[in-house]
């Protein structure tokens, strides 16, 4: 049973803008009911090519109802330019969360604008067309498309990004591929991340150091513990200091403290600032460790 967001259940009992305009300026169609999930957007613009009205026609689940709904109430009354800055990430946010396994609505949801706004700009002549080459067979889903879920929602897993476009939800064969664009991507970030000078403190907002802090963990530190069984959680930040939890084997690891020291605490100093000090979540702390190390 998935956890919905108050806001989820009610797009999803009570939906808003369902149908199709008459005569619309863009229309998007995405998905397949092959697939399971099929989306349909139209929209019509005002005289100052403001989008005054949008509705939607979807086949699928209460997260892709509630996504579609949403979705036609966030575009209204912007420019197609402002609207087509909308992420998948901002569709899940104004729902207040999705299930992981349900990303990959919020996803379908960002690209039936795409295409409609597409269809608009060419004066509906040119058929929404996929970007790059197909990796996933199975759902029809192109390297780009993966390429971008990775990037708009910073995931490091095959399994996050089949939550998220299906991808590698299927026979399976294509998650050696996905693996080999989400190791690309974090070495990408890897040496965007050497080259930036670390040091940030004193330049950073709150906001800024801890989605610094939440990215060096994620691309710098997580994929080392990964390797061993093992995990961290950000639990949170208070100036300076630095609140983790361990997870799998590292809560059972006698070296916990070293792990902390030697590889978190480092890690944050050299991308991060060198101030920064990171004590363990005490709760966690409090579970029954294993010692056997
Ligand atoms: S080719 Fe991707 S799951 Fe089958």
């Amino acid at each position: 049973m998935w956890e919905y967001t108050d806001k989820v259940k009610d797009h999803f009992f009570n939906p808003h803008n369902v149908g199709e305009i008459e005569e619309p300026d863009g229309v998007g169609e995405v998905g397949s009911l092959a697939c399971g999930d099929a989306l349909k957007l139209t929209f019509k613009l005002d005289k100052n090519g403001k989008i005054k009205d949008a509705k939607f026609k979807t086949f699928g689940c209460a997260s892709a109802i509630a996504t579609s709904s949403v979705l036609t109430e966030m575009i209204k009354g912007l420019t197609l330019d402002e609207a087509a800055k909308i992420t998948n990430r901002d569709i899940a946010d104004y729902l207040g969360g999705l299930p992981e396994q349900k990303m990959h609505c919020s996803v379908m949801g960002r690209e039936a604008l795409e295409a409609a706004i597409e269809n608009y700009r060419t004066g509906g002549k040119k058929k929404h067309e996929l970007e790059g080459n197909v990796v996933c067979t199975c759902f029809g889903v192109t390297d780009k498309e993966i390429e971008r879920v990775i990037r708009d929602n910073d995931l490091t897993t095959v399994e996050q990004v089949t939550n998220y476009c299906k991808a590698g939800g299927g026979c399976g064969g294509c998650q050696g591929q996905i693996e080999k664009i989400i190791e690309k991507i974090q070495g990408d970030k890897a040496g965007q991340l050497t080259e930036t000078p670390p040091r940030w403190a004193g330049r950073l907002t709150n906001i800024q150091k801890i989605q610094l802090i939440q990215q060096t963990i994620n691309e710098q530190i997580r994929p080392a513990l990964r390797a061993h069984g093992g995990d961290i959680e950000l639990i949170d930040v208070e100036g300076d200091k630095v609140i983790v939890a361990f997870r799998g084997m590292c809560a059972q690891c006698r070296l916990t403290e070293f792990t902390m020291k030697e590889v978190v605490e480092a890690k944050l100093r050299e991308f991060v600032s060198k101030d920064l000090f990171v004590e363990e979540d005490k709760e966690s702390a409090k579970e029954p460790h294993n010692h056997r190390g």
